[in-house]
């Protein structure tokens, strides 16, 4: 087998985005002696792999080590030569697949019949390739493999949803607070509010939390130490399963913040949760444009009044400028009630966009859920609760599950 210097091979994006990432590690099974030194030869010259070992024997016999002969981390690419004995590289194939679903089964063979390649893929292969190895193929199957892992990684990455008043007093803490613990609780989500404003920020008084130990710019200051057990004595939790970072109480003078601290801030926060709700203060400047531009969704708050409505406009405006995805964008009305001053569709018009979410005008409820701090026990009788909920489900509902009944509604189920 000739070795041409791979690199001048490819000069694809590629080639380009697979160098700039670790290598995957592979281990080798029965894997024959010219195509395991074209392996070496290969993760020399190209960083995306690298070579672990190669084991000479199938071990079919040896059912309980498949685990232990791939190693600790198990492999993130596997592969079974073929060409040896079919029958125990599938076997072997088989057991990978099924002990280690997270490691990639490379089938290499100088069979190319189709019978051949469906054996190997029905075992568990998710490649196949024909010797003598073919480069270009060796370097899509390994990009295959690390898009598929950088896609799995994206995945499990909360979404980092912002909360901002179009002014004052929106309600943006009502709604946040109500949607987060129903969020956590009646659709089991991972959740955690980070209250972002600089001074007597709302949010743990709404959840009936007290005493808060630490609030978020201190975590801010201490990016360099953050690790799961630091955060721990920054989270407040909530009893339906909501936690909160809370915000300063106001009796320390305000703090310079770093654009870039908050928004790699949330970046750890979301490896560790499945949603991340950040209630902002109002008003958009350069200072939380980074954090604006991390998030998933945008939720302008919003209620029926003039002067609200102006700020939305500019608020909208502003997003647009900076290029903020326009579908990333979502009004929703507040205190929504059919005869209101500014009505629905002035406010559609004004904005040029529809209104994403209305919740309704409940001065008692909002204010015995605030009393109370326990979103949650409110579903069976606050209207603003149960709308809340229906959004939490909107986007917070696994395919397949039934809402969690709490209190009341749940005993209805039983
Ligand atoms: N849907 C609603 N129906 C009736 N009253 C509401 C509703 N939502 C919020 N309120 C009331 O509006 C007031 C302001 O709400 P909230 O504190 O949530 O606003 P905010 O936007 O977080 O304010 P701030 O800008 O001070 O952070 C509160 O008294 C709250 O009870
Ligand atoms: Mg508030």
């Amino acid at each position: 087998m000739s070795i041409m210097p791979v690199k001048d091979m490819f000069n694809s994006s590629a080639r380009d985005s697979l160098s700039r990432h670790k290598p995957l590690s592979v281990v080798g099974i029965c894997v024959d002696d010219e195509t395991w030194r074209f392996l070496q030869l290969f993760a020399e010259s190209l960083a995306m792999i690298q070579l672990r070992l190669c084991s000479g024997d199938y071990r079919v016999q040896d059912h309980e080590s498949v685990l232990e002969y791939l190693g600790d981390p198990t492999p993130e690419i596997c592969l079974v030569d073929f060409d040896k004995d079919r029958r125990s590289a599938a076997s072997v194939a088989e057991r990978i697949h099924a002990s280690a679903p997270e490691t990639a089964i490379f089938a290499v063979s100088h069979q190319s019949q189709p019978d051949s390649i469906i054996e190997a893929m029905r075992s568990g292969c998710s490649e196949y390739l024909v010797k003598p190895l073919n480069r270009e193929q060796l370097v899509t199957a390994i990009a295959r493999v690390a898009a598929r892992r950088r896609d799995k990684k994206e995945s499990s990455k909360a979404q980092l949803l912002g909360f901002i008043g179009a002014k004052g007093g929106c309600g943006v803490t009502t709604v946040i607070t109500q949607f987060g613990a129903l969020l956590a609780n009646s659709y089991s989500r991972k959740t955690l509010i980070v209250d972002l404003h600089p001074e007597f920020g709302d949010a743990a008084l709404y959840l009936g939390l007290t005493k808060p130990r630490y609030h978020f710019f201190e975590l801010l200051e201490n990016t360099e130490r953050m690790d799961a057990d630091f955060l721990q004595s920054f989270l407040m939790h909530h009893s339906s399963g909501l936690d909160l970072i809370p915000a300063p109480d106001g009796s320390e003078p305000p703090r310079e913040v770093i654009p870039s601290a908050v928004s790699q801030t949330c970046g750890f926060l979301r490896l560790r949760y499945e949603f991340v709700l950040v209630d902002l203060p109002p008003g958009l400047n350069d200072d939380n444009f980074e954090l604006l531009r991390d998030c998933d969704q945008l939720y302008l708050v919003t209620v029926a009044e003039v002067s609200a409505v102006r700020n939305l406009v500019r608020q909208i405006g502003y997003l647009r400028r900076k290029d903020i995805a326009p579908e990333k964008i979502q009004v929703v009305l507040n205190r929504h009630q059919n005869r209101s001053a500014v009505t629905d569709a002035q406010i559609e018009k004004v904005i040029g966009q529809k209104i994403f979410w209305r919740v309704p005008n409940q001065y008692a409820q909002v204010m015995k859920t605030i009393h109370e701090g326990d979103p949650v026990a409110q579903l069976s009788n606050s209207e603003v609760a149960r709308n809340l909920n229906e959004w939490a489900g909107a986007i917070g509902r696994k395919p397949g599950t039934e809402e969690k009944k709490s209190g009341i509604l749940g005993l209805w189920n039983r």
